[in-house]
């Protein structure tokens, strides 16, 4: 097949072992794809310590002081794509921004991981700021709007299938690439939303807490960070429908 070149072809650790003795020959194969990834995990915990010790060196005090607690100002909620690194987007070290990633950077309702990295950072570490953070180009908002049969991901884009279905008369005279960027856009903006009708950010705003929900896209091929500029920072921008305190307030309901 086509790995067979790189099956034969052993490393200095294939060899080291084989001339051990340690496995027989019939599975040099699987024991140079298996050194492989061994040295990949090697390498990347040898980064791991040549990270710690630079750290340390500009900033002796670092581990000390962030081991002791962590105060982030910020709740990044955005996509799994690895080109998305929260922290670094930010430039922004360790210990700054508290962190949920999922698959197209979804707030659903029912997703007790996502509600309670919300719950967390709002009632205990009293973040100022929440962005859910999109991409341009994503490829979950794309799947979600093409189709196809991607597995269990499908039932977790179901809600993005949707919110293409609301907006897709006015996206469909655009290119496929500027429909996805568009409702890259959109799904932040209703994220936001979302996540601005759970109880916990409304609570958070009854009690007087400082906290803003932003919705944010970054480029892909510039690494800028667009603000959509739909930040919600209290219970009057929530539309009464959704907000806790409409049963109270039932009789000057608009
Ligand atoms: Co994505």
């Amino acid at each position: 097949d086509d790995n067979s070149d790189e099956q034969v072809s052993g490393g200095p650790a294939l060899t080291a072992m084989a001339s051990e003795g340690k496995r027989p020959a019939q599975y040099s194969g699987c024991i140079d794809e298996g050194s492989r990834m061994m040295n990949q995990i090697k390498t990347l915990l040898e980064r791991n310590r040549g990270w710690a010790e630079s750290v340390q060196k500009e900033d002796p005090g670092f581990f000390a002081r962030l081991s002791g607690q962590q105060n982030p100002d910020y709740l990044w909620i955005g996509c799994s794509d690895s080109r998305v690194p929260a922290n670094q987007i930010v430039d922004l070290p360790p210990g700054e921004v508290f962190v949920h990633r999922n698959v197209a950077n979804l707030l659903h309702h029912n997703d007790m991981n996502a509600l309670s990295v919300v719950q967390f950072a709002v009632d205990v570490l009293k973040v100022k700021h929440i962005m859910i953070v999109g991409h341009y180009g994503c490829g979950g908002i794309k799947a979600a709007m093409t189709g196809g049969e991607c597995g269990i991901v499908d039932y977790w884009l179901h809600s993005v299938r949707e919110l293409y279905s609301r907006h897709r008369k006015t996206l469909e005279t655009l290119p496929l690439a500027e429909q996805v960027d568009r409702m890259c856009e959109l799904n932040v903006k209703a994220q936001v939303d979302n996540l601005c009708r759970t109880k916990i950010i409304q609570r958070a705003w009854q009690r007087g807490q400082p906290l803003a929900v932003h919705g944010w896209v970054y480029g892909l091929n510039d690494g800028r960070v667009t603000d959509l500029e739909c930040t919600v920072e209290g219970l009057d921008q929530v539309p009464q429908l959704y907000r806790v305190d409409r049963l109270v307030r039932a009789d000057q309901a608009d």
